[in-house]
C-alpha cells in the first residue's frame, strides 16, 4: 500500500500538478511581456537574404491565438524567460557591461528566486551557447543518482513502484544547477559571480511583488509544499501567498551570498550543504556531503545537425532533446515538399516523424557515461530516410507494429523553465532548467530557503512502467549510483544559412519540450512564419506511447481531426501544450516572444 496520500500518474494526480505541467501552467492568460524599451522593428525592404520574408499562417477559426500579433523588438539584446524581473535582471548586466552568459547566469539566479516552481538551485538543468566568434558549448549539470540510490529503490515490497519518485525527500538527485551555472560563467563570460548574482540576491533580500501567475502556482502547490514542512516564505503559518503580497527570501538571500562569496563550494560544502544534508535526515532522503561536494558539471559538443540549410546546435545526452528533435527533422526533410501548416497531411507526417523518434528516445537514450548510445545512427540521414519509409500516406502506424517489444505494463493509478539571452555581439545562451514536478519533491531546504527537485523519476524506476510523463522508458535509463536520469530538455540556437543566429529557443513541458520546441523551429523554417504565430500555432504530440496524438483544444479544424482520426490515429485532446521561450532575430534587431499559453517577460533595449 502506498503511504502517501498522492497517486503516482500524471494524469490522476492531484489537479495542481497535471494542469501546471501540461495544462494550466500554459494557460494562465496572456503572458505579459514585461519589456521596457518596447520599439516597433524598423520598417525596411523586405530584402534581407538571411531572412526571408514571413509569411501568415491560417489557424482554426475560433483558435484562442489569433495570428498577426506583433512581438516584442530590441535592436540591441534580448532575454527571454517565464519571469519578467529574471528577464531583466539579464538586461541589467547586459546594460553594465556584460555579454550573453553573464546575463544568463544572472537571470538564472534571479528565476530561483522569482519563480521557485521551477527556477531553481537544487535541481539542475543544461545550457547551449554560441558565441559570436563563432564558438559553441553545451554543458550538463543534470541532477546525478546519489550514491546510495539502487535499481529498485522505488519499489515497495511487492514490487509494486511507490509515488516516491515524485514526493518526498527520496525524490532528489545531487543537484547541478550552481556547478553547471558557475561553470558556464568563468568559461565564457565576463564578470565575477559574485557581480552576476547582485540581483538575485536584492530580489530575495528586497523581496518582489507577487504576480496573479505565481499566486495560482503557490496556491495550487500548497497541498504538496505543506505536507513536507508548515511554514515556508511562499506560505506563511501555512496560508498561500496572494498576489499583491511582497515574496521576501531572508534564508535564499543568505544561500545566494554564500554561493556569490565562495561559488559553487558556497553550494556543495559549508553549512548551504549542512542544511541539505540535514533536510534529508529529517526526510527518508539519501543525499549525502560526499554526492554534494563529488558534483560535476559536464562540457559536451552540441549536436549539430541541420535542417534544409538551417543548422540546429542541441543538447545531447544526458538530454535526448538535441537527439529526438534532429531524428524527427531529419525525418521530415526525407519530404521535398511538405504539406501546408494545419493540413491532415501536415499533422499526419510530423506526428509520426515523433513517434518513431520517441521509440528510439524511450529504448536507446541514457547517460553515456553508463550507456553506449548511438548518437551517429540515430542522428543520420540515411537512418532518417529508413525511418520515412515506415510512414504510410494513408494510416497511423500502431506504436506496437513498430516497436512490438515497447509495451506499457498495466498502468498504475497513477518544473521546468526555459530562458534565451542574447547580446548586441550575437553572442547567445539557450538555457532548461528544471526542478521536474512544479515545486519539484515538495521539499524546501529549511535554512538555506530553496526547493529541492523531484528528478529521480525521470529515471526508468520500474523499466517498461510509465513515469509521472507517460514516458515508458527501457532498461537503460534504470537507475545507477551517480547516473544522469534520462531528460528531454531542448536548449536549441538554430543558425541561418549565413551562420547567424537565427532562434534561440527551448521549453519547459517533459517530454512536450522536444515536440514543442520543435514545431516552433518548423513554423519559422519551413511554413516562414513570424515568431510571435509560430509561437502561438497549435501544437501536437506524439511520444510513442501512449500510442496517440495529443493536440490543443480548438486547434486542428474539425473536418481536418475527422480525417486524422479516419487514418487511425488516437487524437488526444488538452488545454494547452509546452510552454517555450524564444528569441528570433529580425531586420535591425531581435524578436522576443514569451510562451503565449502563460506568463512570461521578454525585456530588451
Ligand atoms: O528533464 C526532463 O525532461 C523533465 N524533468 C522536464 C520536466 C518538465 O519540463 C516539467 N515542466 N513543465
Amino acid at each position: 500500500m502506498m503511504s502517501s496520500p498522492f497517486p503516482r500518474s500524471i494524469l490522476q494526480v492531484a489537479p495542481r500538478v497535471v494542469l501546471s505541467l501540461l495544462l494550466a501552467a500554459c494557460s494562465r492568460g496572456p503572458g505579459g511581456t514585461g519589456a521596457s524599451d518596447v520599439r516597433l522593428p524598423p520598417a525596411g525592404p523586405p530584402g534581407d537574404p538571411a531572412i526571408p520574408a514571413r509569411v501568415a499562417p491560417v489557424f482554426p477559426a475560433g483558435w484562442r491565438l489569433p495570428a498577426g500579433q506583433p512581438a516584442t523588438f530590441a535592436p540591441q539584446v534580448m532575454a527571454v524567460s517565464n519571469s519578467p524581473a529574471a528577464s531583466a535582471a539579464a538586461t541589467e548586466i547586459m546594460r553594465a557591461g556584460g555579454n550573453a552568459v553573464d546575463a544568463a547566469v544572472a537571470l538564472g539566479f534571479a528565476l530561483a528566486v522569482t519563480w521557485p516552481e521551477a527556477g531553481n538551485i537544487g535541481g539542475g538543468g543544461y545550457s547551449v551557447v554560441r558565441l559570436a566568434d563563432g564558438r559553441v558549448a553545451a554543458i550538463d549539470y543534470r541532477e546525478i543518482a546519489p550514491l546510495a540510490a539502487t535499481r529498485d529503490m522505488y519499489l515497495d515490497a511487492n514490487g509494486k513502484l511507490t509515488d516516491k519518485s515524485v514526493y518526498g525527500h527520496l525524490a532528489s538527485g545531487v543537484p547541478g544547477a550552481v556547478a553547471g551555472l558557475s561553470a558556464l560563467l568563468e568559461r565564457y563570460g565576463t564578470m565575477p559571480l559574485s557581480r552576476v548574482m547582485q540581483p538575485a540576491i536584492r530580489l530575495a533580500r528586497e523581496g518582489f511583488v507577487v504576480d496573479t501567475a505565481l499566486a495560482g502556482s503557490i496556491a495550487r502547490a500548497r497541498g504538496m509544499v505543506t505536507r513536507f514542512q508548515r511554514s515556508t516564505p511562499y506560505f506563511p503559518n501555512g496560508q498561500p501567498l496572494a498576489a499583491g503580497a511582497r515574496l521576501v527570501q531572508p534564508d535564499l538571500a543568505r544561500t545566494l551570498e554564500a554561493i556569490a562569496q565562495y561559488g559553487a563550494a558556497g553550494f556543495y560544502k559549508g553549512w548551504v550543504a549542512d542544511s541539505l544534508v540535514a533536510e534529508m535526515r529529517r526526510g527518508e532522503g539519501i543525499i549525502t556531503h560526499e554526492d554534494l561536494s563529488r558534483y560535476t558539471p559536464v562540457w559536451r559538443a552540441p549536436i549539430r545537425t541541420n535542417f534544409r540549410e538551417y543548422t540546429l546546435l542541441s543538447m545531447p545526452p544526458s538530454s535526448s532533446g538535441g537527439v529526438t528533435t534532429a531524428e524527427s527533422l531529419n525525418i521530415l526533410e526525407q519530404y521535398p515538399a511538405l504539406p501546408s501548416y494545419g493540413s491532415t497531411r501536415w499533422f499526419h507526417l510530423v506526428g509520426s516523424a515523433y513517434q518513431r523518434a520517441f521509440i528510439d528516445r524511450n529504448a536507446k537514450l541514457a547517460d553515456p557515461a553508463f550507456v553506449p548510445v548511438p548518437l551517429a545512427q540515430l542522428t543520420s540521414k540515411t537512418y532518417a530516410r529508413q525511418l520515412q519509409g515506415t510512414i504510410s500516406e494513408t494510416r497511423a502506424t500502431p506504436t506496437r507494429e513498430l516497436e512490438p517489444r515497447m509495451q506499457a505494463l498495466p498502468r498504475e493509478p497513477e518544473h521546468t523553465t526555459h530562458y534565451s539571452v542574447v547580446d548586441a555581439q550575437g553572442n547567445a545562451v539557450a538555457t532548461t532548467t528544471t526542478l521536474n514536478n512544479s515545486w519539484g519533491s515538495g521539499v524546501w531546504v529549511r535554512g538555506a530557503g530553496f526547493m529541492l527537485n523531484d528528478e529521480m523519476d525521470d529515471f526508468a524506476a520500474q523499466p517498461g512502467t510509465p513515469n509521472m510523463f507517460g514516458l515508458v522508458q527501457g532498461e537503460q535509463n534504470a537507475i545507477q549510483p551517480g547516473k544522469r536520469m534520462l531528460s528531454a530538455m531542448s536548449p536549441t540556437i538554430v543558425l541561418d544559412r549565413d551562420n547567424q543566429v537565427l532562434l534561440v529557443v527551448g521549453a519547459a513541458g517533459g517530454p512536450t519540450i522536444i515536440t514543442g520546441t520543435s514545431q516552433v523551429i518548423l513554423n519559422v523554417i519551413q511554413h516562414r512564419m513570424t515568431l510571435m504565430d509560430a509561437m502561438r500555432a497549435p501544437r501536437i504530440h506524439h511520444q510513442a506511447l501512449p500510442d496517440s496524438l495529443t493536440f490543443e483544444a480548438g486547434g486542428i479544424a474539425p473536418p481536418v481531426l475527422d480525417s486524422l482520426r479516419s487514418m487511425g490515429h488516437a487524437m488526444r485532446q488538452l488545454r494547452a501544450l509546452v510552454n517555450v521561450n524564444a528569441i528570433m532575430r529580425v531586420k535591425g534587431g531581435w524578436e522576443g516572444v514569451p510562451e503565449p499559453r502563460r506568463s512570461g517577460g521578454a525585456v530588451g533595449y
